[in-house]
């Protein structure tokens, strides 16, 4: 929904509207459809230039799945996706090509995603092969200058990644995505397999390459203390949908969604003057239902301590309640209510727990 008034479409370098993929469950002997993990299901929302998108929410909620559609690594359901003003929905592998340049992934596995068989030249040289470029000056020199560029030394190109640190594996990922110098970089987790005390150095490097290149990023994790240093907008995802999307500032003094709100009660409070005091920390109860048959209504509702009557019947649409700042909710946190005086869900705040520390 880009009924956000701040919303400036030659700003966008990627624009997605109700984005849709539902991976089909085929059963029984003749394979047939008997239903669908909606795993995204109807997503709006625009990546500006120069920005920093952050993705956030619990595992199974449909974040790389959304980061695989807007890549292009998947097929969309349905909905369309915009780079740069073209709509690239559809486009075959010819058409992609150009594409691949510009737009590159980072994942979560640093391992995973890098052939053991390969030296880490060829691995960070292969984008090159691929796209059949060559680089000034030659690939090699190409190479060293991007191991560098992302802090790891340039002689060790002959070597192999089982030799590197998880740290310095995730760099090798990084210097490979930036071989072609992308527009967008779509980061899976980057730092989510790697040890605490690496993660922020790992995220600096991020940080810093981006002002560096003018790199464009969207960075999905599944908590907020990795992505709310890098942020400057933070979209909030549950059950395949944007519950909330807002820039940083506005999301973390003022959040709208009672789930944003649970998600940020969840991070401890490093501010040694609140330790002790009661932290109001909301430990949502229950599971993530199933996104084969989310719930009716506000699929946050068999969850939620606010629910109402109304929640369990509409799907609240994602509305700009503040300059910059949307919601998808009946009665959101510090916003007017939308749907005042409708009655409440029996039990509906027996869903949520408050702790002191
Ligand atoms: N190829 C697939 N086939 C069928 N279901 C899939 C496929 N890929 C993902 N899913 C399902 O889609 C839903 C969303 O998955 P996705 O991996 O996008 O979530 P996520 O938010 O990235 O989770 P995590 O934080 O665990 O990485 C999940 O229920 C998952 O099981
Ligand atoms: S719409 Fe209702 S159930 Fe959904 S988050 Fe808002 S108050 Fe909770
Ligand atoms: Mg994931």
């Amino acid at each position: 929904m880009s009924e956000n008034p701040e919303t400036n479409t030659e700003d966008a370098l990627l624009k997605v509207t109700g984005l849709v993929k539902h991976f089909p469950i085929n059963k029984g002997l003749l394979r047939r459809q008997a239903g669908a993990v909606k795993a995204v299901d109807g997503i709006d929302f625009e990546v500006r230039r120069g920005e920093t998108l952050g993705i956030v929410g619990e595992s199974g909620c449909g974040k790389s799945t959304m980061g695989r559609l807007i890549t292009r690594l998947l097929e969309p359901t349905d909905g369309r996706i915009e780079f740069e003003g073209k709509d690239i929905t559809h486009l075959g592998v010819a058409g992609m090509r150009p594409l691949r340049r510009d737009v590159q992934m980072i994942f979560q596995d640093p391992y995973g995603s890098l052939n053991p068989r390969h030296t880490v030249g060829t691995i960070v040289g292969a984008p090159f092969r691929l796209q059949k470029v060559t680089p000034e000056g030659g690939l090699k020199a190409e190479v060293q200058r991007l191991l560098s560029l992302v802090g790891l030394n340039p002689e060790h190109f002959n070597r192999y990644p089982h030799e590197f640190s998880g740290g310095q594996r995730q760099r090798i990922g990084i210097a490979r995505a930036l071989a072609l110098k992308p527009k967008l970089v779509v980061a899976d987790e980057p730092v989510s397999a790697l040890d605490v005390s690496i993660q922020a150095q790992v995220v600096n490097l991020l940080d810093d390459l981006q002002e560096e290149l003018g790199l464009t990023y969207v960075i999905i994790a599944h908590d907020l203390s990795v992505i709310r240093h890098v942020s400057d907008r933070i979209a909030v995802m549950y059950l395949g949908k944007i519950v909330e999307l807002a820039d940083r500032k506005s999301l973390y003094e003022a959040p709208m969604h009672p789930y944003t709100t649970a998600l940020m009660s969840a991070v401890p409070v490093p501010d040694p003057r609140r330790r002790g005091a009661k932290s109001g920390r909301i430990l949502l109860k229950g599971d993530v239902p199933s996104p084969i048959s989310p719930p009716a209504g506000c699929r946050f509702h068999t969850r939620c301590w606010k629910a109402t009557e109304m929640c369990t019947k509409v799907d609240p649409p994602l509305v700009a309640l503040k300059t910059g700042h949307q919601v998808a909710c009946h009665h959101p946190e510090n916003a007017p209510d939308q749907a005042p005086g409708d009655p409440a869900l029996p039990g509906a705040t027996e869903a949520v727990a408050t702790a002191t520390e």
